[in-house]
């Protein structure tokens, strides 16, 4: 029998990038061919965080479906809803985000039995962290998820119910997975996770971050998207350690101390302020990204203003703005007042807007300067090449492909709303 082909599709955020790269491994392991594109067995590993998202993993099964692939629907939409999910037509074998390392098997056993199998596990209260190690990751960069879970439950957010509860990768693993993966030639670690701020239970990050930064050879090391309340003292004084990129993904969502209480938020605009403050002491030149949801139930004009001023303030070097969806379920979906979707428009395209101004303003300010990059592999659409900065900037410039894979020194000539571009210094 001719080998059998799989291709991957992802959404979300980056643990999902991490969860196919573990799970395009394991496929090969079990005799499976890894394609682009077309293949006989199409998995799409998914993302419900808003209900646009679902709808996009849903027109992405539906299409492979169309071009004849048995579809293999895993992740975070059918966790929550695997109903629905399974009812698509074309649909082979649906599962959720527990037990990921069988997934291969039962595509197998579905393809021998020639009849759809769904086997979403639901969550339970003490679940263990599932070890999914990874050894070729996707990227120059690699992403190595070191927890999974959040117990916080934000008012708006469907994500706790899809990822369960917290649960960390032991540090013993953690370092093991780095070390492996700075001896295949990695130069830089994303570490992430659904709220890594719990990792080990709460507090126990900077030391694993110190951990990680001792390891030989190792040149960079970022931490994704944490929550303000998470960042301590000790936190930001990893910002100090040399290989740690001077980046901070806080999450903002609102700049109103009124809808980030009905959020269910454990910070307010004061707190947030002051860790920027501080960060920003430590890392100068700190890259500082965020989150943005307008038009959360009860948003009156005055709290959006209120948002549209904090992001000023902060000076954020990228706005990611979602618009409030609502999530059957969540907490939020109960509250009165909802703002009318033409008026979450109109918010959510002011959020893009100074998004791209503050990003651009945050740009300016490195031209004429020296930045390293650690360039990527693929060349963009104009063919240059294209890499980020420690502080998270995205830098495009000229060169040749022995560049692909190093980190090099680029002098910053122009500045854009999306990245900047340079010339490689010789
Ligand atoms: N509606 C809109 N945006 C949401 N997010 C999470 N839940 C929702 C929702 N119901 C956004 C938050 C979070 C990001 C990953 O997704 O901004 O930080
Ligand atoms: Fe999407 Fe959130 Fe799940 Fe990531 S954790 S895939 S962002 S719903």
């Amino acid at each position: 029998m001719p080998m059998r082909t799989v291709s991957f599709r992802t959404f979300g955020c980056k643990q999902n990038r991490y969860d196919t790269d573990f799970l395009r491994e394991s496929f090969e392991k079990k005799g499976f061919k890894v394609v682009q594109g077309d293949a006989d067995v199409v998995v799409i590993n998914t993302c419900a965080v808003t209900s646009r998202s679902a709808q996009k993993c849903r027109q992405a099964i539906r299409a492979a479906a169309r071009r004849g692939a048995k579809v293999v629907v895993t992740g975070c939409y059918p966790q929550i809803a695997a109903g629905e999910v399974s009812r698509i037509p074309g649909v082979m074998v649906v599962s959720g985000v527990r037990e990921r390392s069988r997934l291969p098997d039962l595509v197998l056993e579905a393809l021998e039995r020639g009849e759809p199998i769904v086997d979403v596990k639901p969550h339970v209260q003490d679940e263990e962290f599932e070890d999914t190690p990874v050894e070729r990751p996707d990227l120059t960069r690699a992403f190595l998820k070191i927890q999974e879970g959040c117990g916080d439950f934000c008012t708006y957010c469907i994500v706790p119910y899809a990822r369960g509860p917290s649960r960390s990768k032991s540090p013993e693993s953690v370092v093991e997975e780095a070390e492996r993966l700075v001896r295949s030639g990695y130069k830089e670690i994303v570490l992430t996770g659904t709220h890594i701020g719990l990792y080990g239970g709460g507090g126990a990050l900077p030391k694993l971050i110190e951990r990680v930064s001792r390891i030989d050879g190792l040149i960079r090391i970022r931490v994704s998207s944490l929550e303000p309340h998470d960042v301590t003292p000790e936190l930001i004084d990893c910002l100090r350690l040399p290989n740690v990129c001077q980046h901070l993904h806080l999450p903002l969502q609102s700049g109103s101390d009124r809808i980030l209480r009905m959020m269910g938020r454990r910070y307010d605009v004061a707190l947030f302020m002051d860790i920027v403050r501080k960060a920003r002491k430590v890392a100068p030149d700190l890259g500082l990204t965020t989150d943005i949801i307008a038009g959360f139930p009860g948003e009156t004009e005055a709290d959006f203003q209120e948002t549209l001023s904090v992001m000023k303030e902060a000076a954020f070097s990228r706005v990611h703005a979602f618009k409030y969806s609502d999530r059957p379920g969540t907490r939020a979906s109960g509250f009165r007042d909802k703002v009318p979707e033409r008026v979450k428009e109109e918010r959510v395209s002011q959020v893009i807007a100074l998004g791209r101004e503050l990003s651009e303003d945050f740009h300016r300010r490195l031209v004429g300067r020296d930045f390293e990059v650690l360039v990527e592999d693929d060349r963009e659409k104009d063919g240059l090449l294209a890499g980020f900065t420690r502080n998270y900037v995205r830098c495009r410039f000229p060169g040749d492909d022995d560049l692909k894979g190093k980190v090099i020194g680029v002098t910053v000539q122009e500045a854009g709303p999306t990245d900047v571009t340079g010339i490689p210094r010789r």
